[in-house]
């Protein structure tokens, strides 16, 4: 008896451990201090030309971290080509970006600054408003212990703050762990997820965000949206309409879907995806069941955000 239960739980341990996803860390190393400046730097609209626009408007922390809009309005109301992703959980994307064009994230923040659909500023002008002000003096001295302001360390302070931005212990997270049970519906979604192929372009940490891919594997896909897919960044035809796989994590509260925003529902963007990816028509029915497994990745807003 004893030793049919040791049995048991070591297959179900082997079960979890060769999981195509794997949980996000409940806590991560940062440091407190730049994160706290940087989230200030986040909601702060004295970064953006005509002080309009922050970080927090096209990537509402409330919201999933993305924007509602199908594409985000910068500065002096223009607007952008693409629809917003998450910044909930981007330090686990291997590339940031829809096309992969950032490296990391500080590499991102920079671009964010100084895209003139969003912030339009430049190194100059932000160092010298944020040297204009005397709270942003004394907090950058405390953390950084410079009497001038810089562009790097408004970006280190920023990027910070973007490595605190986790979402743990989702439903899904925790019936990794062993630490909840899915109902039957989730369990099932799970399963068709896997079946049909989904985990083979979405898995790992973020369910996402670790490779690029084509949109339209098996029937080409066409958009209005003028953005630069992976074929202008590489200057080669061969990467049409191929992006980064965007991470899955919160994607319940990330509509619409798609670099176009093209899908308003969850249901709509599975439906389409398994269509243009997969080459098949689900049923309504294996869809509404994979939706139901998507929703179990709704984590936890981190600390951070709900401290005032
Ligand atoms: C006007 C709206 C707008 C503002 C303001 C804005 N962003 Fe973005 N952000 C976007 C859009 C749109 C994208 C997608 C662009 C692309 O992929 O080419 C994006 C992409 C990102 C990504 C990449 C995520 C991923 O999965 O690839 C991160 C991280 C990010 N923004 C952080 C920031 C930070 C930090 C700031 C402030 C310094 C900022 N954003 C300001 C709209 C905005
Ligand atoms: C061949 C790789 C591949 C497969 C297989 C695949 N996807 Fe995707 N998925 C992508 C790419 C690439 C995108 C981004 C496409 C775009 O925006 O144009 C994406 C986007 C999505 C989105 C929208 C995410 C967002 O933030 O807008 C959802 C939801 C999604 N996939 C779910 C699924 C489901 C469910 C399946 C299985 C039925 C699946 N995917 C199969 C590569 C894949």
């Amino acid at each position: 008896m004893f030793k049919h239960f040791i049995i048991i739980s070591s297959t179900f341990v082997l079960l979890l451990a060769n999981e195509p996803i794997s949980p996000i860390p409940q806590t991560v190393k940062y440091n407190q201090a730049k994160a706290l400046l940087g989230k200030r730097l986040f909601y702060d609209t004295l970064l953006s030309k005509d002080n309009t626009v922050a970080c927090v408007v096209c990537h509402n922390l409330s919201s999933g971290g993305a924007d509602a809009r199908k594409v985000s309005q910068g500065v002096y109301g223009r607007l952008g080509n693409i629809q917003s992703p998450t910044v909930y959980n981007a330090r686990y994307n291997f590339k940031q970006f829809w096309n992969g064009r950032a490296n990391n994230l500080k590499e991102q923040a920079k671009e964010a600054l100084e895209n003139p659909n969003e912030h339009d500023m430049n190194p100059q002008l932000i160092e010298q408003r944020l040297n204009a002000s005397t709270s942003y003096k004394k907090l950058f001295y405390k953390v950084y212990h410079t009497k001038k302001i810089t562009f790097n360390e408004t970006i280190d302070a920023i990027s910070e703050f973007e490595k605190a931005l986790i979402t743990p212990n989702a439903k899904f997270d925790k019936y990794l762990r062993g630490e909840s049970s899915l109902n039957h519906q989730e369990k099932d979604g799970y399963i068709l997820f896997k079946q049909y192929g989904c985990i083979t372009c979405h898995n790992g940490i973020n369910i996402g965000g670790n490779s690029f891919q084509k949109m339209g594997t098996f029937f080409p896909y066409k958009t209005k949206a003028s953005y630069p897919d992976r074929a202008e960044i590489l200057k080669n035809k061969k990467y049409h309409n191929v992006f980064k796989v965007p991470t899955l994590r919160n994607i319940a509260l990330t509509s619409p879907y798609f670099h176009d925003g093209s899908s308003k529902t969850l249901l709509q963007a599975v439906k389409k995806m398994a269509y243009y990816n997969l080459g098949i028509d689900i049923p309504d029915d294996d869809a509404q069941k994979i939706v139901a497994f998507l929703k179990t990745l709704t984590g936890e807003k981190p600390k951070i955000v709900e401290a005032p």
